[in-house]
């Protein structure tokens, strides 16, 4: 099933006032999705600014920009030297990411990521990834499953839900979505759709490296972007917003604050808001997608 509606860009004028836009910059939005955001970035380019937009799943390439400033790279973009410098670029004016999955992805029934489809329990964003989540629920062992419900899905009876797994998969592998709902349904706390996005979002972030993915780009933009150069990263869990707020904080992803030899805190980056920013009550409205959304938008020292 195709999506008519690919992906609504969140909060774009938000981002585009974060990156600050140079109209001859060099720019990176490495969450291409359906392009949104690029297509803004692009609109304030002259002929000498270049956007360079990566995305590891094929789909999202049925939405390239034919333009001579805009490159397309389908690769992870934990990888994002790497393919820059293939481009013979090692330095860009600002880097947009926009974390997560699209709309696209999460209405394609085929892909797993929707509780409310029955699909193959698959939920990779990459096409040329081998892990999948058939083989998260089945193949991990019971303390690894309870670290994912517990770190990653913040579940409460994480324990709990990773021993039912473990002990209903030696009777019948299960292989779908719903065959896991079914499977830990007497279990659900709280709230079922919640406890469900949760458990969700727990294997897709297993499935597809998210946090570790993250973590890469962040430091790999920090060394890309120029004195003055923007980072702007919308986040939809709390997880991935506090590596962020603690990789703009410190310039690592752990938040540990660095003092030079006289004990002077050294920051690589400062926040350009002071509080973070949330999508306007219209804009939920109008894209119920935006309703976790969280900007923050710092500039290299
Ligand atoms: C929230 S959507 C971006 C939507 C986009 N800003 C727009 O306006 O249409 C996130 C996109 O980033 C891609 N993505 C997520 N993590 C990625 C990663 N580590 N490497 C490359 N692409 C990734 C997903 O496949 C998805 O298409």
């Amino acid at each position: 099933m195709v999506a008519d509606i690919y992906h609504i860009p969140v909060m774009l004028q938000q981002c585009m006032a974060g990156l600050n836009i140079k109209p001859n910059g060099t720019y990176v939005d490495v969450t291409f999705g359906g392009g949104g955001h690029s297509k803004a970035i692009l609109n304030q380019l002259n002929d000498n600014g270049k956007l360079f937009a990566f995305d590891q799943d094929e789909a999202a390439q049925q939405n390239l920009i034919t333009d001579p400033r805009f490159h397309f790279v389908a690769h992870n973009f934990k990888h994002l030297q790497k393919f820059l410098r293939l481009h013979q670029t090692t330095q860009v004016h600002g880097v947009l990411a926009d974390l997560g999955i699209s709309s696209y992805q999460l209405n394609n029934e085929e892909r797993g990521f929707a509780t409310r489809f029955n699909a193959d329990l698959d939920m990779r964003m990459s096409q040329e990834q081998n892990l999948t989540a058939q083989q998260v629920v089945n193949e991990y062992d019971q303390k690894q499953l309870a670290d994912i419900f517990y770190y990653y899905g913040e579940l409460n009876n994480a324990r709990k839900l990773a021993s039912v797994l473990c002990e209903k998969r030696k009777a019948q592998t299960i292989n779908t979505t719903q065959e896991l709902i079914a499977t830990i349904e007497p279990w659900i706390k709280g709230k079922r759709n919640r406890y469900l996005a949760q458990l969700f979002q727990a294997i897709r972030i297993e499935v597809n490296g998210e946090l570790t993915a993250l973590k890469e780009m962040l430091k790999q933009s920090l060394e890309l972007l120029v004195t003055g150069g923007r980072l702007v990263v919308m986040s939809y869990h709390s997880l991935e917003d506090r590596i962020v707020k603690n990789f703009i904080r410190s310039g690592n992803t752990e938040g540990v604050i660095q003092k030079d030899f006289y004990g002077k805190i050294t920051k690589p980056l400062k926040a350009i808001n002071r509080k973070i920013i949330l999508p306007s009550e219209v804009e939920i409205t109008e894209n119920p997608r935006a309703r976790s959304a969280k900007l923050r938008i710092a500039e290299k020292l």
